[in-house]
C-alpha cells in the first residue's frame, strides 16, 4: 500500500513538472488557422477553393461567415455538408475561423461564361443587385459574388427561389423585379457576370 501511495505520488509531481514545461500556446484553445485545417480540403488551404461547387470563403467578411456558419448549425440553410460541419464548433471558433479566413486573400479562377450574357448580367446587377453586393458583388457585408464559382452561384439562387434558404432582407424584391423585368435569364445572367469576375 504505502509504496503505491509514493508511486501515484511521484507521478503526479512529475505530471506537474511537465505541465509547467508545456509553454502556454500549447495550452491555449486552437487558432483560427488550426481550425482552418479542417476546411481545407474543400475551400482550399487557404479558402480560395479550386472548385466548382465548393464555395471560395477567403476575404469573407467575418460577420456574414459567423451569419453562415450558424445558419448551417441551426438548419437554416439547405446545404448538403455544412451543416455537419458547423455542428461541431462553438460561436467561438466560428469567430476565430472567420477571422483567419477573412485575412487571406481571394484568388479567383477562370471560369467558362458567356460574354453577351455577362454583359447584360452586368446591367442588370448594377440595377437590382448592386444596392447591397457593392462593388460588382467583391467580398463585403452581402458576401462574396465576383468570381464565386458559378454552380454554387446556381444552386444558391435555386434554394432561395424555391424557398429552402431564407431570403435577406428586402432582396427578394430585387430579384422578383429583375425576372419580371428580364425573363428567366435575368439570373443566368447575372450569375455569368460574376462567374466573368477574375
Ligand atoms: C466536405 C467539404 C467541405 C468541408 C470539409 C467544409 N466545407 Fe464549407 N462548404 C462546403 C460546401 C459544399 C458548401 C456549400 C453549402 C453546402 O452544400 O453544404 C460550403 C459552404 C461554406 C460556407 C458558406 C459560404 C458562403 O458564401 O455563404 C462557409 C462560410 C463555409 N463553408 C465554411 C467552412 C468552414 C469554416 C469549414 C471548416 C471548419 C468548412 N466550411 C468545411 C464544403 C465543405
Ligand atoms: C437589400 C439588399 C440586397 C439586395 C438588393 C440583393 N441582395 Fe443578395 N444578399 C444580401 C445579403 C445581406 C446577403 C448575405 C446574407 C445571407 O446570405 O443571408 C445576400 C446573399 C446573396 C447570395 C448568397 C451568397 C452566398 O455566398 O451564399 C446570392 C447568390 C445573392 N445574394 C444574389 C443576389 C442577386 C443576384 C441580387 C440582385 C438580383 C441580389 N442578391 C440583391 C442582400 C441583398
Amino acid at each position: 500500500m504505502k509504496r503505491n501511495n509514493t508511486t501515484s505520488n511521484n507521478i503526479y509531481t512529475l505530471l506537474l513538472g511537465m505541465l509547467a514545461l508545456v509553454p502556454a500556446t500549447v495550452l491555449a484553445a486552437p487558432t483560427g488557422q488550426a481550425l482552418s485545417f479542417t476546411c481545407a480540403g474543400c475551400h482550399g488551404t487557404d479558402g480560395s477553393s479550386v472548385g466548382p461547387s465548393m464555395p471560395a470563403i477567403a476575404g469573407m467578411d467575418p460577420e456574414v461567415f459567423v451569419d453562415a456558419m450558424k445558419a448551417y448549425r441551426d438548419d437554416q440553410r439547405n446545404p448538403t455538408i455544412m451543416n455537419r460541419m458547423a455542428k461541431a464548433y462553438s460561436d467561438k471558433q466560428f469567430k476565430d475561423m472567420a477571422w483567419f479566413f477573412a485575412g487571406q486573400r481571394l484568388h479567383l479562377f477562370p471560369q467558362e461564361h458567356d460574354a453577351a450574357m455577362a454583359a447584360r448580367g452586368a446591367e442588370l446587377h448594377k440595377k437590382y443587385c448592386e444596392k447591397c453586393h457593392e462593388n460588382g458583388g467583391r467580398p463585403g457585408d452581402a458576401g462574396t459574388l465576383a468570381g464565386q464559382w458559378m454552380p454554387y452561384l446556381e444552386y444558391t439562387m435555386d434554394d432561395f427561389l424555391n424557398g429552402k434558404r431564407k431570403w435577406p432582407r428586402k432582396m427578394r424584391r430585387k430579384v422578383d423585379a429583375a425576372i419580371a423585368d428580364e425573363g428567366q435569364e435575368a439570373v443566368p445572367a447575372i450569375i455569368h457576370y460574376y462567374g466573368s469576375q477574375q
